[in-house]
């Protein structure tokens, strides 16, 4: 008896290592990567002699910056463009459908970036003449960066941007076959590439995407979603508008769970992606849990830094956001910046260089030490108990409330 058990785990235990090494040979270069340490350790090579060798290899796949330019230029909705971009040098790293990658811009002289999720299914960057990555930007009334992008990007235009980054993708060993995917506005962006990379590898997942949008003429990829779902058995779409014009017979109103659990039926054994704008997310995310969904079965993707940083719990009520403090670069200079900016943004206004990737408070690139002075840190910063300590913050969602000086 307990001999066929140990071999039933034995199996499984075979069996899942298999899967696993199935989906690692599925990386380019993995097999490759694979072969060279073995070689290496016939050899009885010491690594750590080699040490350039392995962070070599690793560059390849997935070098520090990229350098692209604009092949095409496509107007999707009235509000969008998608940007499609070309490597000028090395073959474009792989990535995981659902990852972004952060453009740096140059605009009068400042020097500043915002991460896009990659549009295009993965299939097609590996192409060593025409591989692309699409990034499809809706522009924000007042916003900095997609109004360049928009109003002034051509084609041949040549751009920098980090390798593809963040969590936000399917993970065939946690997540399971049955996905719903719940997009506001550019979270289009991040689904078509999941939709199409499942459905390019005829892989037998269940793909549900729930799209709600403002208005019925502004809905990205609409034809896209709609010929999929014509032609794939496996993927469902579901178009809800929250401020339809007379007349309109579509679903409408909000992602609420009334709305989700008519089109899905049960929650179970289901994993949920969500991804718009954080009051969406947040939304989308509180209708979930309402509904009984664990909080492991929902992956929600970030959008940037607090739009008003206010409204927010312990917002210090005696600082208003247009209200200006000093900010002082230990070592480097000074300026005044608007208490209702991001850090990070204000910084980079005034000539400042910070590294950065997520700009929403995931990723620790862009900390500071603050060394006097107070900033306000919304849930989102997610800082370590001992950066909270020492008095580091990530700039990106971190707002001066008092005059500062920090260093970094
Ligand atoms: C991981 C990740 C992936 C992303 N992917 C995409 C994508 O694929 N496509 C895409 O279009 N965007 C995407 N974004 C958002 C993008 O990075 C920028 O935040 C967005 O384009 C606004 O930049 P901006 O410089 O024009 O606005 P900013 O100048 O940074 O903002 C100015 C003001 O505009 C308002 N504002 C800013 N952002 C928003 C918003 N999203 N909604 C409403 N009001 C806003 C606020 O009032 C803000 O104070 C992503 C963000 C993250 C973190
Ligand atoms: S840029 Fe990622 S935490 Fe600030």
């Amino acid at each position: 008896m307990s001999n066929s058990i140990s071999n039933s785990n034995n199996t499984s235990a075979k069996n899942a290592g298999n899967a696993k090494t199935n989906i690692l040979e599925n990386i380019v270069g993995y097999s490759e990567g694979v072969e060279r340490k073995r070689a290496r350790e016939k050899t009885g090579s010491d690594f750590s002699q080699e040490k350039w060798k392995t962070s070599n290899d690793i560059a390849k796949l997935h070098p520090k910056r990229l350098q692209l330019k604009v092949a095409e230029v496509i107007q999707d909705t009235p509000s969008t463009k998608t940007f499609r971009l070309v490597s000028t040098g090395a073959i474009l790293p792989p990535f995981q459908a659902g990852q972004y990658i952060n453009l740096y811009v140059n605009i009068n002289g400042v020097e500043t970036a915002r991460p896009y999720a990659i549009s295009s299914c993965p299939t097609h960057r590996a192409d060593p003449e025409n591989g692309y990555y699409d990034l499809t930007v809706k522009l924000v009334d007042g916003g900095f960066v997609t109004n360049y992008l928009l109003h002034n990007v051509e084609v041949g235009q040549q751009f920098s941007a980090t390798s593809p980054m963040g969590t936000f993708y399917h993970n065939p060993l946690f997540h399971g076959d049955k996905l719903v995917f719940l997009a506001g506005g550019s979270g289009g962006a991040p689904a078509r590439a999941m939709i199409e990379s499942v459905l390019n590898r005829g892989l037998k997942i269940d793909f549900h995407l729930i799209y709600g949008n403002s208005y019925e003429n502004d809905v990205i990829f609409e034809d896209t979603f709609r010929e999929l779902a014509e032609k794939h058995d496996n993927f469902h779409l579901t178009e809800v508008i929250s401020r339809p014009t007379e007349g309109y017979s579509g679903r409408t109103g909000h992602l609420n769970a009334e709305l989700i659990t008519d089109v899905i039926g049960s929650v179970e054994g289901k994993t949920f992606y969500v991804c718009g704008p954080t009051p969406f997310n947040e939304f989308c995310e509180d209708q979930l849990t309402s509904l009984g969904v664990q909080g492991k079965h929902i992956r929600i993707e970030c959008n940037g830094p607090p739009k008003t940083p206010s409204c927010l719990e312990n917002w210090p009520s005696v600082v208003s956001e247009q209200d200006e403090v000093r900010v002082k670069v230990q070592g480097k200079g000074e300026f005044i910046a608007k208490v209702g900016e991001p850090l990070l943004n204000s910084l980079e206004r005034n000539g400042y260089t910070v590294e950065n990737a997520c700009r929403s408070g995931e990723c620790s690139l862009c900390r500071v030490k603050v060394i006097e002075g107070e900033v306000f840190n919304p849930p989102e910063a997610r800082l370590r108990k001992s950066d909270e300590t020492f008095g580091w913050t990530h700039s990106c969602v971190a707002f001066p409330t008092t005059d500062i000086e920090i260093l970094y």
